[in-house]
């Protein structure tokens, strides 16, 4: 911004501007100091054949992933930062016993839990239950990103778009659509074609492209058996497929903090889907690269990009949403958007050779790196406790 520019504005804008300014400086400092002395411990998903993991094991509605290379980027990322203590450890029973003996002052949440259901909620609710201050989604707000069908309906009451839907726990007999009220609302005599999926799922897995409601029955009860959760049926959307990210309006670029007047929406891309890909095929078996994401040019992709923007944004204050996530989108027959999903901890990988995440593809168009990222997680959310969260984060307070 130029200097007349500055100078153009009203007094009180200045003010606000110059008040700003002084709190990402006043940030940076906390920071600087936190650096110092804070023990961060990055929490990855534990595994529950591990000796002392759980006291019994049970089944995974959600399919389980440990994250514990992408835990150990975030490590490796904070230690460049400046990060002087940083250790990793699972999220399973004895991660009280491994904070306390740590000593640690904060964790970084990347995990989706070990077993059970809400399993992405427990390591947040423990770290309330602890009084340790974490880096992720408060317990409430993680459980219900990761329910489809809560999220949903959290969606249809803020007047979201999100694709027609029923949720169905299958009890017995086969699933009988046309003795469903729910399904009949939703979906009248619609003849298909559906989408039959977890509520709770990731990476596309278990996910079934139906063709004709024949044989809907057939793919709910499939889903049900493997997840032992509810399952959604939704209409299923023809249309391209994007994706977009929003975190909080703290930002670091080379390393420098900023403070946006709005949340951080960034990474807008499109998702390539081959010719006869119905459904957007795993990360677990084809990695992403730029073949399989497309960014939009801010030029050419302006009208999608400016409508995926206000759809972030709009999810992100309706549903109180304070860090980082990253939304599924995906457009009809005629164009319309339709969220499918909020990722409540999206891929943080350090991108490698061609092979990247979908938050961190789009980064560059902003000035920033892998490293900025994760410093733009980590500033956002200690600005977030220590601004509005004093009694939660005191370990926080202390060190600064
Ligand atoms: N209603 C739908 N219409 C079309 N495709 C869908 C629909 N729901 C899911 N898909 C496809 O399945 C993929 C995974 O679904 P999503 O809801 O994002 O769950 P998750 O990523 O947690 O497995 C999407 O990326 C998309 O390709
Ligand atoms: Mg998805």
């Amino acid at each position: 911004m130029s200097v007349i520019a500055l100078r153009q504005k009203p007094q009180t804008e200045e003010k606000k501007l110059a008040r700003r300014a002084g709190r990402v400086l006043e940030l940076e400092r906390q920071i600087d100091r936190l650096f110092r002395r804070l023990r961060l411990a990055v929490v990855f998903g534990g595994d529950k054949q591990v000796e002392g993991a759980v006291i019994e094991p049970t089944g995974n509605p959600r399919s389980w992933k440990s994250y514990e290379t992408v835990a150990r980027d975030i490590a490796a990322s904070m230690v460049r930062a400046g990060c002087k203590q940083v250790s990793l450890m699972p999220d399973d029973m004895r991660l009280g016993d491994n904070l306390r003996a740590q000593d640690a002052h904060l964790a970084w949440l990347n995990t989706g839990g070990v077993q059970g259901h809400c399993s992405v909620a427990h390591a947040p609710a423990m770290m309330e239950l602890f009084g340790i201050p974490y880096i992720g989604h408060d317990p409430m707000m993680a459980g219900i990103l990761d329910s489809k069908h809560v999220f949903k309906r959290q969606l249809r009451s803020a007047g979201l778009p999100t694709a027609s839907f029923a949720i169905v726990l299958p009890e017995g007999a086969g699933y009988l659509p046309e003795q469903d009220p729910v399904f009949m609302n939703a979906f009248g005599e619609q003849e298909g074609p559906f989408i039959v999926k977890p509520v709770s799922g990731r990476a596309s897995l278990n996910v079934l492209y139906v063709q004709s409601r024949a044989d809907l029955a057939a793919a709910v009860d499939e889903v049900y058996a493997r997840t032992r959760n509810y399952v959604l049926v939704e209409q299923y959307l023809s249309g391209a497929e994007y994706c977009v990210a929003i975190g909080g309006p703290v930002i670091a670029r080379g390393g420098r903090l900023e403070r946006l007047d709005h949340p951080f929406v960034f990474s807008p891309l499109e998702r390539v889907l081959d010719k006869d890909e119905k459904i957007f095929t795993s990360m677990d078996l084809k990695p992403i690269s730029g073949e399989r994401a497309r960014l939009l040019n801010s030029e050419s992709d302006a009208k999608v990009r400016a409508e995926l923007e206000a759809l972030a944004i709009e999810v992100w204050r309706q549903l109180g949403i304070e860090t980082l996530v990253r939304l599924d989108i995906r457009a009809d027959a005629q164009g319309k958007l339709h969220i499918l999903e909020a990722n409540p901890k999206p891929d943080l990988k350090a991108p490698e050779g061609v092979v990247t995440s979908l938050v961190a593809m789009g980064l560059a168009e902003f000035g920033m790196t892998y490293d900025d990222l994760i410093l733009s997680i980590f500033a956002d959310r200690v600005d977030t406790l220590l601004s509005q969260r004093r009694g939660s984060a005191d370990r926080l307070v202390r060190l600064v």
